[in-house]
């Protein structure tokens, strides 16, 4: 692989010199002052990111759109915060990401509750609140029924549209055997209860088929396939486009995209005058963020091995999905740099961030930067060999701030009892 340009690092970065900075801050400086492993995310990327989406779905669909941010992806009071004050709205598949979502001041009308294995009290606080449920299950029907009342209660079905992805397994969704959502008949069966019963306002269809996806196509098929079941007031796209981890990586535009999804729903769905909403994750974080880690060992053997302080306690993706990373040294990029496997510390020979990454030079006490761990890091982010998590720094405009402190070894201990 290629070493890491500047293509897959935050809008906001810039190289002086070989060194880097992340909005206006030297990646060195934030090493030395809050220490490694730690998660740099540029605040302006968050917002233009944002901006881009309701933009996009703005000049594509008009003001009937919502751009709602899937807090999976990072789930991070001060990330969640920013795109309140963005004015998107939120998918949340806990209570705990509903908890997260509510005290970063979303508005309570602007929040959907996913999850296909909702317990009672996530339900009751969606229906408490009143809150969109995007109803997964047969199930969830009548325990809904049984915490509604009078109604009206607001909700989306989730449907399996039956598309294939070409993705990894574990984040495919679309296709017929699997756990999530309704089958278009289940949807059908339900849409006749739901409305005879009088507690439930049926909003619309959502469908989520997949994350990491590339193409267009499948998006176009699974609005095929829930036109069926239609017409509906609100279309709940989902999210699912592409992040480039690499440069090679060509993932569509955000524009593209939201052109893509928005233009098959006027199509195939009549979706003029419905309401069209999304739930990007990864595309709004993703390339904000990077993970700074220190150099300990490097071992020359057939292959050049570079040990940092983290691993699979920050970025679990490689080890979950074979995802790709590139990395850099932080004060020196650029240039070929010699084939290493940067590794983690973690006590297992799959503990390796970025296999086959160029690294100019390496030596102990470098600050490695890997690009693009904006989505599901800091949220996959893990204790395994008692390794505390890393903070989360905000950058923007040359100023620093600590959105989430690094663990200590006493909150390692805390829920002793
Ligand atoms: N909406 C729903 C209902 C979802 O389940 C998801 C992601 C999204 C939206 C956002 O998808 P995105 O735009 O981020 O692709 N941990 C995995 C990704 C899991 C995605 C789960 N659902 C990873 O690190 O790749």
């Amino acid at each position: 692989m290629a070493a890491a340009t500047l293509t897959v690092y935050p809008e906001a970065a810039s190289v002086h010199d070989g060194r880097l900075s992340i909005g206006g801050c030297d990646v060195l400086g934030l090493a030395r002052e809050y220490g490694t492993p730690a998660y740099v995310v540029a605040e302006d990327d968050l917002r233009s990111r944002a901006r881009e989406f309701v933009r996009a779905m703005g000049a594509h669909h008009g003001g009937r759109a919502r751009v709602m941010f899937a807090a999976k992806a990072f789930p991070c009071t001060a990330v969640l915060r920013i795109f309140a004050e963005e004015g998107l709205g939120v998918d949340v598949a806990s209570a705990g990401e509903l908890f997260m979502a509510l005290r970063a001041g979303f508005d309570p009308g602007r929040i959907v509750v996913h999850g296909n294995a909702k317990s009672l009290a996530e339900l009751r606080a969606a229906v408490d609140q009143r809150l969109v449920v995007a109803i997964d299950n047969l199930d969830e029907v009548d325990r809904l029924e049984r915490l509604a009342g009078a109604g009206p209660q607001p909700v989306l079905l989730r449907v399996v549209p039956e598309v294939h992805t070409d993705t990894h397994a574990a984040v495919a969704t679309g296709h017929a055997d699997q756990k999530f959502g309704l089958t278009l008949a289940e949807a059908a069966a339900a849409i006749d209860r739901l409305n005879a019963a009088g507690w439930a306002d049926v909003r619309g269809i959502h469908a989520h088929i997949g994350s990491q996806l590339f193409d267009l196509g499948p998006y176009r098929e699974a609005v095929a396939a829930i036109a069926e079941l239609g017409p509906f007031p609100v279309y709940d796209l989902g999210g699912g486009l592409a992040a480039a981890y690499t440069p090679e990586h060509r993932p569509p535009s955000v524009d593209g995209w939201v052109a893509g999804v928005t233009g098959a729903a006027h199509e195939l769905l009549d979706a003029r005058e419905a309401e069209l909403w999304i739930e990007p994750g990864r595309a709004l974080v993703a390339n904000a963020g990077v993970t700074l880690y220190t150099v300990e060992s490097v071992k020359h053997r057939d292959s050049t091995w570079v040990a940092v302080d983290g691993g699979m306690s920050d970025n679990l993706r490689p080890m979950l999905y074979g995802a790709p990373y590139s990395a850099d040294i932080a004060d020196r990029l650029g240039g070929e740099g010699t084939r290493c496997h940067l590794a983690g510390k973690h006590c297992e020979s799959g503990d390796v961030i970025a296999w086959d990454v160029r690294l100019r030079d390496p030596r102990p006490g470098d600050v490695v930067v890997t690009p693009v761990t904006g989505a599901y890091g800091h949220a996959l982010a893990n204790n395994y060999n008692g390794v505390p998590r890393p903070p989360v720094i905000l950058c923007a405009g040359g100023e620093a701030r600590v959105a989430v402190r690094r663990e200590t070894l006493e909150d390692l201990v805390a829920r002793d009892v």
